[in-house]
C-alpha cells in the first residue's frame, strides 16, 4: 500500500486543477497579448486567476506577478532590490531555503562590499523578532524571512519583523511558499514588499507561483522581454497552469492534519522513548513532523520506508551527489549526527490515524532492524 506523507515537497495535483488545465489551454489556445478572440479568450483566464489569487492572498489585483515558481519569485525579489540598491547589509536567517540562501550568498559572493546577516534560530527553531531588531542597521537594504519552515513547520514572526521593516523603510521578502494553504496570508496587511507563493504546494501544478509585489513598488525585471505582467516579469504567461493554479486555491485544508501529526508524534514518543520532536514547543503548520532517530542514518530510513510504501522525506539535502546535513538542523544547534538522523514527515488533509499509526509501527519495525545490524541494543 503506498501512502503519500511527504506534501511538504509537493501535493499530488488535484483533478480539479488538472481539468481547469486541460480546459484552459482547449478553450483558449491563444497568446494572452494577441488582440484576436483566441488572445482575448486566454487573457480573460489570466485576468480571472489573477483576481482569485489577490483575492485569496488579501493583494490587490496590480500585486500579483505570475512566475515559474517559489523560486523564480524570491529570485525576481532578491535581483530587484540588491541591483538598484546601494552596498549594504542584508539580514535574513540561517534556516531559509535554498531558494533564498543561494541567491543571496551567489550575490555577495560576486559583491564582497555587501554583508550578508543569517540570523540563527532559537531551540524552538524560531529566529526572533528582538533578534532581527538587533541586527538591522541604518545600511539594512533587505530582509529576507520565511513565514514556515519547510522542514520542521515552525512559524517565524512575520507580522512582528513586518513591523519593524515598515517603521525603518526596509524593503522585506516574505517567502510564504511553505504557509499557502497552511494558514491565514493577509499580503496587504503585513504592509511588506514582497511575498513569494507557489502553486505545486497545494495541489496545484508544479512549474507556476507568483511573486506578490506591494502598490508603488517597482520591479527591476530579471528576465528582459516581451514585458508580459505589466513589464515586470517577461514571456508568454503559463495559461494552462495559472489556470490549475486558481483552480486549486482553498480545495486542501490542511488544518485537519494536527490531530493525525500529534497521534503520530505521541505514538512515536511513547514506542521510541529517545526520539526527538523538532520544534515541538513551535507554533507549526499542522502537517508537518520533524522528528531525529539518534543513531539511525536519516536517508538509510527513507529507504526502508520507501520499501514498505511511505513516501517521506529525509531531513538531509541531496546536491551533486553530497549528501549534507539539513541546514535547518544545524542552524538550530543540533550536531551534524543528530542532523542526519532526521525524517520529515508532512501529511495530507486525507491522512488518516491509521496512516500515522503505520508508520510508528514501521519505524520501529525499522528502528528494530538497523540497530540488530549494527549490532545495538536498546
Ligand atoms: C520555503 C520554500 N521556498 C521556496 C521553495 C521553492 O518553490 P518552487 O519549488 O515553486 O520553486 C520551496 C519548495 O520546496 C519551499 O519550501
Amino acid at each position: 500500500m503506498h501512502r503519500y506523507l511527504d506534501c511538504n515537497a509537493t501535493y499530488p495535483q488535484l483533478p480539479i486543477s488538472l481539468e481547469a488545465m486541460v480546459q484552459a489551454a482547449t478553450a483558449a489556445p491563444g497568446n494572452p497579448s494577441s488582440l484576436h478572440w483566441a488572445g482575448r479568450a486566454a487573457r480573460r483566464i489570466v485576468d480571472d486567476a489573477r483576481d482569485t489569487l489577490a483575492a485569496f492572498v488579501g493583494a490587490e489585483l496590480g500585486s500579483v506577478v505570475y512566475t515559474s515558481g517559489g523560486t523564480e519569485a524570491n529570485n525576481i525579489a532578491i535581483h530587484s532590490v540588491l541591483s538598484t540598491a546601494n552596498p549594504g547589509r542584508i539580514v535574513t536567517t540561517a534556516i531559509e531555503h535554498p531558494a533564498i540562501l543561494n541567491p543571496l550568498e551567489t550575490f555577495v559572493a560576486a559583491n564582497p562590499e555587501w554583508e550578508l546577516v543569517k540570523l540563527r534560530p532559537n531551540r524552538d527553531g524560531v529566529v526572533t523578532a528582538d533578534s532581527v531588531e538587533a541586527a538591522i542597521n541604518d545600511e539594512t537594504r533587505l530582509l529576507c524571512m520565511m513565514y514556515a519552515n519547510n522542514e520542521s513547520g515552525a512559524l517565524q514572526p512575520v507580522e512582528e519583523v513586518a513591523a519593524l521593516c515598515r517603521n525603518r523603510s526596509i524593503p522585506m521578502l516574505v517567502d510564504a511558499v511553505q504557509m499557502l494553504g497552511k494558514g491565514r496570508l493577509r499580503f496587504n496587511e503585513l504592509g511588506i514588499d514582497f511575498m513569494s507563493i507557489s502553486a505545486h504546494k497545494i495541489g496545484g501544478p508544479k512549474g507556476v507561483g507568483a511573486l506578490l509585489v506591494r502598490r508603488g513598488v517597482r520591479l527591476k525585471e530579471l528576465t528582459p522581454g516581451g514585458g508580459q505582467e505589466r513589464g515586470r516579469r517577461s514571456g508568454t504567461e503559463n495559461v494552462p497552469a495559472i489556470a490549475g493554479f486558481s483552480a486549486a486555491l482553498g480545495q486542501l485544508d490542511f488544518s485537519v492534519c494536527r490531530p493525525v501529526r500529534d497521534l503520530f508524534e505521541a505514538e512515536l514518543v511513547e514506542k521510541l522513548p529517545y526520539v526527538e520532536v523538532v520544534s515541538q514547543c513551535a507554533v507549526r503548520t499542522p502537517n508537518t513532523s520533524l522528528v531525529i532517530l539518534p543513531g539511525l542514518d536519516g536517508e538509510t530510513l527513507l529507504m526502508q520506508l520507501d520499501l514498505a510504501g511511505f513516501a517521506v522525506a529525509s531531513g538531509s539535502a541531496c546536491s551533486s551527489g553530497k549528501r549534507e546535513p539539513s541546514h535547518v538542523l544545524l542552524g538550530m544547534g543540533y550536531s551534524e549526527l543528530k542532523a542526519r538522523s532526521s525524517l520529515r514527515v508532512s501529511f495530507a488533509p486525507d491522512s488518516s490515524r491509521e496512516d500515522a499509526l503505520a508508520l510508528v509501527e514501521a519505524l520501529v519495525g525499522a528502528d528494530k532492524r538497523l540497530k540488530g545490524m549494527a549490532g545495538i541494543t536498546a
